[in-house]
């Protein structure tokens, strides 16, 4: 008997259920046998347009079978309201090393189920590791925005940076789409106020601008345009949150990716590691 999938969507009826699982069981075994896990030994051995090439089409399959239970996600933004909290997780991130993005290492991050690429330039990174105060931050998200994911999703990578003032206008800074397979969304907290001292986001043609500390935006970075704008006076400092559509709400056990993107394959994002050809589904 295979193992049934725990759905975080009591609504759907059992015919759905077992349409979603016949579909997604076979759709894994496929990308099993013809799309298998890249190996480097490098950040910059396999590129995401390598990723993209060889993973689109199961991350695209799989979002289309959301699509066919669940509407698009939205755009949103929201205050984290409570100020302890967040002067918390600025205290926390005060606590780490920050290391340039080229300085890291293939071993200086244990978990092999995240797809991790360079793209420089980058900013310089904090090491952040998963402990109570991002789980307390991605608990706070979760309820905040699950009427805008519209479906279940899973907390994919999160991380952290700050960028100087007068940061050059190149990376994050220029308009840009973060090219990520289908299903994903990003969810931006900013810590400081979001102005002109501080910098602040524009997806299209829409500024993000006079906002408190504690912002969190969420938004397709796949699908909108979008671009940061460098503080004039003080560090930027923001987390950043890579979300994926999914049928079981799943959350996060590895250390955050300074360069995460994806996780490493479809069956890595929905799937326990097996042995054999068995598909053990993450359970919420
Ligand atoms: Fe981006």
């Amino acid at each position: 008997m295979p193992q049934e999938i725990n759905f975080s969507d009591g609504k759907l009826t059992a015919i759905q259920r077992n349409r979603i699982s016949t579909y997604l069981r076979e759709l894994l075994l496929v990308e099993r046998k013809n799309a298998p896990e890249f190996k480097y030994e490098n950040y910059t051995d396999v590129k995401s347009w390598d990723f993209g090439k060889r993973f689109f089409k199961y991350f695209k399959a799989h979002e289309n079978l959301i699509l066919e239970f669940y509407p698009p996600a939205n755009e949103a933004i929201f205050q984290l309201s409570d100020k302890l909290f967040i002067d918390e997780l600025k205290n926390y991130l005060t606590g780490f090393e920050t290391i340039n993005a080229s300085d890291y290492k293939i071993n200086d991050h244990k978990c092999d189920q995240i797809f991790a690429a360079m793209k420089l330039p980058a900013p310089k990174f904090f090491k952040i590791k998963m402990n109570p105060t991002i789980q307390k931050l991605h608990k706070i998200i979760r309820s905040a925005i699950k009427d805008d994911i519209k479906s279940p999703f899973s907390f994919v990578n999160t991380r952290a940076w700050s960028s100087p003032p007068e940061a050059d206008d190149e990376g994050i800074f220029k308009f840009h789409t973060d090219k990520h397979c289908p299903g994903h969304l990003k969810i931006m907290t900013y810590l400081n106020p979001m102005n002109k001292d501080y910098g602040y986001l524009i997806l299209k043609d829409t500024e993000i601008i006079d906002q408190p500390a504690g912002t969190c935006v969420l938004f397709r970075n796949s699908l909108v345009d979008h671009r940061a704008v460098p503080s004039s006076t003080y560090n930027r400092v923001c987390i950043e949150i890579t979300l994926q559509r999914t049928f079981v709400n799943l959350e996060q056990h590895h250390d955050g990716h300074p360069l995460g993107r994806h996780y490493a394959s479809l069956n890595s994002a929905l799937t326990e590691k097996s042995e054999d050809d068995t598909i053990i589904f993450r359970q919420a």
